[in-house]
């Protein structure tokens, strides 16, 4: 069956969008509710229009803002995160600049379950992308949103079906 999905995000939405167009078709999702930018409105009726969407999967995706545990708990197993770094590296903020200062040679991210952990919850996918000479926080940014947009609607079709074999990218 069908799983309904409710999207969260408060960046551009360009993960937002990579999920919503890949759920067509013979995908096993389709969009239930997406949930933009005005924090105050969000905080207040988060839990109350999600329950009342009825989402099967929630993909937080670009939601840079952290939850609560009971939140988290609220919907263990049910919702997805994506992070751009290769985790366990670097959770949190500015991953990219983190991956350059520390001379890494790869660099990536990763979708995983959300938890009350921050960035933690166990990784259902990750992708790679090489960390050029002269690389900058911003192309490596640029270079590893482009795999974001593949790998999370990858990640969801298979969440979706109840895999959770780990996705692998490129
Ligand atoms: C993505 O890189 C996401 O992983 C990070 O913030 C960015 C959001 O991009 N947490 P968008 O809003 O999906 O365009």
């Amino acid at each position: 069956m069908t799983k309904r999905v409710a999207i969260l995000i408060s960046g551009s939405g360009s993960n937002m969008v990579a999920l919503a167009e890949a759920m067509q078709g013979d995908f096993p999702a389709r969009p239930a509710l997406p949930y933009g930018k005005d924090r105050a409105a969000f905080e207040a009726e988060l839990t109350r229009v999600l329950e009342e969407a009825q989402p099967d999967i929630i993909c937080l995706a670009g939601f840079m803002r952290i939850l609560t545990p009971e939140f988290t708990g609220h919907w263990a197993g049910k919702m997805l995160n994506i992070h751009p770094s290769l985790l366990p590296k670097y959770k949190g903020l500015h991953t990219h600049q983190r991956a350059i200062d520390a001379g890494d040679d790869e660099a990536g991210c990763s979708v995983h379950e959300a938890t009350a952990e921050l960035d933690g919850g166990p990784v259902l996918g990750q992708a790679r992308v090489t960390i050029e000479p002269g690389e900058t926080p911003d192309s490596l940014a640029a270079k590893v949103l482009v795999w974001e947009h593949k790998l999370y609607p990858e990640v969801l079709r298979r969440f979706a079906c109840g895999d959770r074999t780990p996705v692998s990218l490129p």
